[in-house]
C-alpha cells in the first residue's frame, strides 16, 4: 500500500468517527478513473471537507496538474492541508477557505476538471459562474446529483428538500440540454453527473 493510499485509508476512518461526509466508496473509481483518462493540469474542487477526494484527485492527476479546492469550514480545511502536506501534495494543491461563491467568483480560469461536491443546491450556480472560466475542453463531476433517489423519484420530496431536489433536476435538466455539454449520468453512489464540456462542439464530436 502507497503511503496515500494509507493515509486515504486512515482518513475514511476518521471521517466515519467524526461524522463527516466523503465520497462514498462506490464512486471512488468513477472520479479516479476520469482524472486518469482526461489528464487535465488545472482542477477545482468545491467541497473539500477533510480532503479524502482532494488527495484522490491530487493522486491521480499528472505530474505537472495542480488543484484548487474549496472548503467554508475552518476547522476542515486545517484538517485537509495537514493530510495534502501528509501525502507531499502541499506544492500542486492549495485550498481556499471560505464561501464558493465568493471565491468562484475571484478566481481566474481556465480549470479543465471541476469537481462539484459542496452544497447540492449551488450547483448550477457554481457552474454558471465557472462558465468563463473553464478550459475549452473540461469536464465537470458531480456528486449526489440523485440525492438519496429523490431527484428521479415521482412522488414529491419532504417538504425540507423541496428546493433541493428542485435545484437539482435544475442542473441536471441544463448539463443535459446545454449543447456544449455532454452528460452521462450514473447511478452509483447517492447518482454522479459526468459533464464533457467542449467550447465548440460540432455534429463530429464524440460524446466526450
Ligand atoms: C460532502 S462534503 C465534501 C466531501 C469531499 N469532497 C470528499 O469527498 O472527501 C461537502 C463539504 O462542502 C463544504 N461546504 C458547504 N457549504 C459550502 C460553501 N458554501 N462553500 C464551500 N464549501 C462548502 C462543507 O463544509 C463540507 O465539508
Amino acid at each position: 500500500m502507497t503511503r496515500v493510499h494509507a493515509l486515504l485509508a486512515d482518513m475514511r476512518r476518521s471521517a466515519s468517527e467524526e461524522s463527516v461526509p466523503i465520497l462514498r466508496p462506490e464512486c471512488e473509481k468513477i472520479l479516479v478513473d476520469v482524472v486518469r483518462e482526461k489528464r487535465p493540469v488545472r482542477l477545482l474542487e468545491v467541497g473539500t471537507a477533510i480532503g479524502y477526494s482532494t488527495l484522490l484527485i491530487a493522486a491521480s492527476m499528472p505530474e505537472s496538474a495542480t488543484l484548487v479546492t474549496l472548503e467554508i469550514d475552518a476547522e476542515r480545511a486545517a484538517i485537509a492541508k495537514q493530510h495534502i502536506a501528509d501525502a507531499g501534495f502541499s506544492e500542486r494543491v492549495t485550498v481556499l477557505v471560505g464561501d464558493a461563491l465568493t471565491i468562484l467568483n475571484q478566481l481566474t480560469g481556465d480549470f479543465d476538471f471541476i469537481f462539484l461536491d459542496g452544497p447540492k443546491g449551488q450547483y448550477l450556480a457554481y457552474l454558471q459562474l465557472l462558465l468563463n472560466k473553464l478550459a475549452p475542453v473540461a469536464v465537470v463531476v458531480a456528486d449526489n446529483v440523485l440525492f438519496r433517489g429523490m431527484v428521479n423519484a415521482e412522488e414529491n420530496p419532504p417538504r425540507r428538500y423541496r428546493t433541493l431536489v428542485k435545484r437539482l433536476r435544475e442542473y441536471l435538466a441544463f448539463v443535459s440540454t446545454d449543447e456544449r455539454f455532454a452528460t452521462t449520468l450514473l447511478s452509483d453512489g447517492d447518482g454522479v453527473a459526468i459533464s464533457y464540456y467542449r467550447e465548440h462542439r460540432g455534429e463530429s464530436d464524440e460524446e466526450t
